[in-house]
């Protein structure tokens, strides 16, 4: 009788189930990288032109974050304030400074600082500030005591599980939107109750939904 397979072909079986479970694995290790929060830049704190303390201005002074970051609540990006609103009080206070020097020649000169970006999503995923603002989801649950920090750093992953697992589960991190930018906020004993009213009051339903964060 011909045979009808060569004889390596008895290895096929095992090959098959070999290349399997290497694709297998790659597939899970694909959703591992990108959907778990160890693919992500916490702690990311690049070198600012200017050596900007939100420790001193925002702790230490209580500015409110709303000073600087004005269009927080309004808009969806969150601006960086113009040297304008630094030399409001530096226009006085330590003017000859080195450190403010940077500062000073970006007013005169009417050239902006260029203040490196410390989050950023990718740009497929939509995101916005003012929604959340008005929900009474507070600066300190994303990015962490930033009053606290001599130097800004990403605090939290900026996952899509990091996202996910807040939509699915608001309820500890909402809180009365006049609190927003209080750094110091703890939920009260209550908190159960409150954000069940705070739901119902706001009409808070945050999406899972792909097409919610991929527009
Ligand atoms: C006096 C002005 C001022 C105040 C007040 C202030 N910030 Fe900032 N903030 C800045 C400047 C300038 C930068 C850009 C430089 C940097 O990243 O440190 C910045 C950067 C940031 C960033 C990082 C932005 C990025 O690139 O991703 C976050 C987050 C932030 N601020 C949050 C806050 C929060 C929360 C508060 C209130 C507790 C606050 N800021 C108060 C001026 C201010
Ligand atoms: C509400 C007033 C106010 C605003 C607005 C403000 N600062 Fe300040 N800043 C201060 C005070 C007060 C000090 C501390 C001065 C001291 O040490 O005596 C200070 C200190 C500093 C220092 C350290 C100076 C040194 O030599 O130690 C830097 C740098 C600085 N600020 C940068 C900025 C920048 C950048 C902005 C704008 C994003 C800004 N400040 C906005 C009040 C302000
Ligand atoms: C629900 C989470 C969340 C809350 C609440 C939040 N942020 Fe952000 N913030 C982010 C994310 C995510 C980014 C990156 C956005 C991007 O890359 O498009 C960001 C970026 C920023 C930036 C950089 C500029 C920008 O918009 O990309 C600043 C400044 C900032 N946030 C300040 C604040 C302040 C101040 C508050 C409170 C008043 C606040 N954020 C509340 C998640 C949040
Ligand atoms: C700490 C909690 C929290 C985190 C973290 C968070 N969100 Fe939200 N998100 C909310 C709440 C609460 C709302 C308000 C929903 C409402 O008003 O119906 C919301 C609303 C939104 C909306 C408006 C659509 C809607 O549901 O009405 C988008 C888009 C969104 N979030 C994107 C994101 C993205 C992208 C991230 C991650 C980078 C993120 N969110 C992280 C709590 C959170
Ligand atoms: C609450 C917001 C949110 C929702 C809802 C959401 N995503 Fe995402 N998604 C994100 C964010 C944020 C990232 C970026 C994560 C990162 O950079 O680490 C992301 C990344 C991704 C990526 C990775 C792409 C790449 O190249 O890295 C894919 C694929 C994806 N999302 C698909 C989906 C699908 C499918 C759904 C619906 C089942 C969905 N997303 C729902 C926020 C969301």
């Amino acid at each position: 009788m011909a045979q009808i397979f060569p004889p390596w072909a008895n290895r096929l079986p095992v090959l098959t189930l070999l290349a399997a479970a290497v694709l297998g694995l790659s597939a899970v290790s694909f959703v591992w990288y990108y959907f778990s929060p160890w693919y992500t830049d916490v702690g990311y704190r690049p070198t600012q032109p200017v050596f900007y303390s939100h420790l001193l201005h925002a702790d230490s002074l209580g500015i409110d974050c709303r000073y600087c970051h004005s269009d927080v609540e309004t808009s969806p990006t969150a601006n960086i304030p113009p040297v304008q609103t630094c030399m409001n009080c530096h226009k006085i206070i330590k003017a000859d400074s080195e450190r403010l020097q940077p500062v000073v020649q970006s007013y005169v000169t009417k050239t902006p600082l260029k203040w490196v970006r410390v989050h950023k999503l990718p740009d497929f995923v939509y995101f916005d500030h003012s929604i959340h603002l008005r929900a009474g989801v507070g600066c300190a649950g994303c990015h962490g005591r930033v009053n606290e920090m001599l130097v800004v750093s990403q605090a939290k992953p900026l996952s899509m599980s990091w996202c996910l697992d807040c939509h699915r589960h608001p309820d500890d991190h909402l809180r009365p939107p006049d609190q927003i930018t209080n750094m110091d906020w703890e939920p009260a004993a209550d908190q159960v109750e409150f954000a069940a009213k705070q739901k119902h009051e706001l009409g808070i339903e945050p999406t899972v939904d792909c097409s919610g964060c991929h527009r």
